[in-house]
């Protein structure tokens, strides 16, 4: 299997991401790093013990990272989304695992440059970690042989503001460090995730496999009532566990290789992610961007593999 990974801000969707490549033979989760952004950090820490915790993973270990986005205060959680305390108001038993002592960027540049392997980091929150890596331990994420990013659009406009998702928005500084670093990343953004929809049918198969698969579909209920009301629609938007279906299977998404950069002026646009469709880049700082998907496939695979941790 290959060494996994996870920086994430738990989080509805994100908690499914982290039950998904637990359920996934392919790749071996080593490390959970944790950050600002769905809610603050000493949650999404919390949560993410949690999360392990309730698939029987304890030994995985938590490290936490930024508190705060790199130049300008986050301007807005995402609690009226995930919940207060963003995990849709299920309270999970507390995990008898401590936070590891190490910052995030430390333990993941321990990580990294113990690996024999190459290592695929999928990051699901805001990218700060990812950004701090960069700067302070260059030779380590150097030695990352695929990021998988959640966040941007490149067609579809923003889920926070009409420029920006939810991600990027989030510290669009730490995006352009990461987007104009020569690791090489695949983008899974608003293009992908928006049209790939969980829907009930879905949820209630996982639901009944057993414990974990009920715990999650609680997880996924206050997500779901936020849908139907603020949107209209019939599911939930699975946007990190998509990301980590890319992390798990590469090729699950139809990329193109593009030049992206982010809006960082404080106007309108800060948080866009401006994806260059006109051409197919050489550059060596492109990044994949992924621009078509299999919804359906996509979510009979996390279906799939949560009926099957659900089960045992
Ligand atoms: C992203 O924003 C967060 O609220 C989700 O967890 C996901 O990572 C989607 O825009
Ligand atoms: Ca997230």
């Amino acid at each position: 299997p290959v060494p996994l990974v996870i920086d994430t801000d738990p989080g509805i969707d994100d908690a499914l991401a982290i039950l998904l490549a637990l359920a996934s033979p392919e790749v071996d989760l080593r490390l959970v790093t944790t950050v600002h952004g769905n809610v603050e950090l000493a949650q999404t820490t919390e949560n993410a013990l949690r999360v392990l915790h309730l698939a029987g993973r304890s030994d995985v270990p938590v490290a936490a990272g930024a508190r705060d986005s790199l130049v300008y205060r986050q301007p807005e959680r995402a609690g009226h989304v995930h919940g207060a305390a963003g995990l849709g108001g299920v309270q999970l038993p507390p995990s008898p695992a401590a936070v590891d002592p190490r910052p995030a960027v430390v333990a993941l540049a321990e990580l990294l440059l113990a690996s024999a392997a190459p290592v695929t980091v999928a990051a699901i929150g805001p990218w700060t970690n990812i950004a701090l890596l960069l700067a302070t331990y260059p030779e380590a994420a150097e030695r990352i042989g695929r990021l998988v990013l959640m966040g941007g659009s490149a067609a579809r406009g923003g889920n926070v503001t009409a420029a920006a998702e939810f991600n990027v928005w989030a510290d669009p500084e730490a995006a352009q460090k990461v987007l104009g670093s020569a690791v090489p990343t695949v983008l899974v953004g608003l293009d992908v995730t928006l049209p790939t929809v969980l829907d009930a049918a879905g949820i209630e198969r996982f639901a009944a496999a057993g414990p974990a698969g009920a715990t999650a579909a609680a997880i996924l209920q206050q997500y779901l009532d936020h849908a139907r009301t603020a949107y209209g629609t019939p599911g939930v938007v699975v946007h990190d566990a998509l990301a980590l279906t890319e992390a798990i299977v590469p090729g699950t998404l139809g990329t193109v290789r593009r030049d992206v950069v982010v809006d960082t002026t404080l106007g309108a646009g800060r948080g866009q992610t401006l994806v260059d469709r006109r051409t197919v880049s050489r550059s060596p700082t492109a990044v994949d961007v992924a621009e078509t998907v299999d919804s359906a496939a996509a979510v009979e695979f996390l279906v799939g593999r949560l009926e099957s941790l659900a089960r045992a």
